[in-house]
């Protein structure tokens, strides 16, 4: 890790600003998922701890898009949608009995007098919740002055929130021009660790499965996975099919990007020439109609005709993924294999999470990221034979990708003067 963490200065008596990754999903006012409070709990434990006054800050979707939205439509926006109580709310039950942690507390702006007053009132060990960054313009336009008026609030500056380390906004990039001590999270530094280690030197085989409905989405990652020589790389989901266009099979009314018909010939062409053996499905599940779903079958990819729709992957692909597996020592994989949220549409996106659950516990380091890959891990019960489940869903992409994400480029690195 070149980055300076929390281990690495002390705390106490300090005003603590960290930001978090608490975008998570609500619905009916009650958190649905909260995967990603629970993962920032240690470094907030860690903080309050050692007697730091610790402000926790985050966005909760994208409430400026919505209010367009609502505005053009001529409706009421609802910004009451976007407020982080019921965050706090399971925060609350979360944190329960520990007993590092000693008042929390929620506060109704992120900014402004109310909210500098309850940060003065913050005790050591103390924890306030500030309300949604996004309710401001100035966060996502990373705006200066607002970065500013978050940076006032603290001594020290924390990015724990590897989810939204992609985006450059005022409160994962802007803040830190403000703030002279700037350091990862545990769970950042946790993130970083494990996606580091594909970038690096992968223990070998290195086999990545990629799935999801786009080509266009994951073509960064292909690219960047194909450069580093991944041993296999298996590709299912939707994404799929505009690979079998290109190779110029009957995909009958199955999704595909036209566009990039060229595009998939070449990574096919650059994975063999790199030495990467690329398996693509060899059967699928597919309907004569989606709506109302009817007819579901599986059948041989050859053998699809031009009013079929393909929604998952077939058994005997599945087997011979669980079997591309066997052996590997590094495996990454991000994008469901077919239509998931649809049953039995989510067969074959179960199957590889039991495969990689195999795989891990037969010695595999396993990185699993992005929604519905995550979801099939946890709808399969095998969060504990899976050596990483990253939080970030886009980030993990623009990192396997090898770019730099702004969040973390922001932070002091390691050799850098403690102030
Ligand atoms: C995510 O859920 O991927 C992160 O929280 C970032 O959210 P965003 O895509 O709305 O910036």
């Amino acid at each position: 890790m070149q980055k300076r963490t929390i281990k690495d200065i002390d705390v106490n008596g300090k005003r603590v600003f960290v930001r978090v990754d608490f975008n998570v999903p609500v619905k009916d006012g009650v958190v649905t998922d909260d995967t990603r409070i629970r993962a920032a709990i240690p470094t907030i434990r860690d903080l309050a701890g050692r007697g730091a006054k610790v402000i926790l800050a985050s966005h909760l979707g994208r409430p400026l898009k919505e209010k367009k939205k609502a505005e053009e439509a001529g409706k009421e926006f609802d910004a009451a949608k976007f407020s982080l109580a019921p965050v706090f709310a399971r925060f609350n039950e979360l944190v329960e009995g520990i007993e590092e942690i000693r008042e929390t507390r929620f506060a109704v702006n992120c900014v402004g007098a109310e909210v500098s007053e309850a940060v003065n009132a913050l005790g050591e060990g103390d924890v306030l919740l500030l309300e949604n960054l996004r309710l401001h313009p100035g966060e996502e336009k990373n705006d200066p002055e607002f970065a500013k008026r978050l940076a006032a609030l603290c001594d020290i500056y924390v990015n724990d929130a590897f989810g939204t380390a992609h985006r450059a906004h005022a409160s994962t990039e802007g803040i830190t021009h403000f703030v002279d001590t700037c350091v990862a999270g545990l769970l950042m530094e946790k993130e970083l660790d494990y996606l580091g280690r594909v970038l690096g030197s992968p223990e070998r085989p290195f086999v990545a499965i990629l799935g999801g409905a786009k080509v266009s989405d994951k073509i960064p990652v292909i690219d960047s996975l194909i450069e580093r020589k991944v041993d296999k790389l298996l590709i299912g989901g939707a994404m799929a099919y505009t690979f079998f266009k290109a190779n110029g099979y009957t995909i009958g009314k199955s999704l595909v990007e036209n566009d990039m018909l060229d595009r998939a010939k070449e990574i096919e062409a650059r994975a063999n020439s790199a030495g990467v053996e690329l398996l693509l499905p060899t059967d699928h599940q597919v309907v004569d109609s989606v709506d109302p779903l009817n007819s579901q079958k599986t059948i041989p990819i050859d053998f699809t005709n031009a009013g079929h729709v393909g929604l998952d992957i077939g058994i005997e692909t599945a087997a011979i993924f669980a079997n591309a597996l066997k052996g590997a020592k590094t495996l990454v994989w991000n994008g469901p294999m077919g239509m998931f949220e649809e049953k039995p549409f989510d067969q074959g996106t179960i199957a590889v999470a039991k495969a990689v659950a195999e795989a891990t516990d037969n010695g595999a380091v396993s990185i699993v990221g992005g929604g519905d890959s995550v979801a099939a891990i946890k709808q399969a019960r095998l969060e504990d034979h899976i050596s990483h489940i990253s939080t970030g869903g886009g980030a993990t992409l623009e990192f396997l990708a090898g770019d730099v994400l702004p969040g973390v480029a922001a932070l002091n690195d390691k050799n850098e003067a403690v102030v």
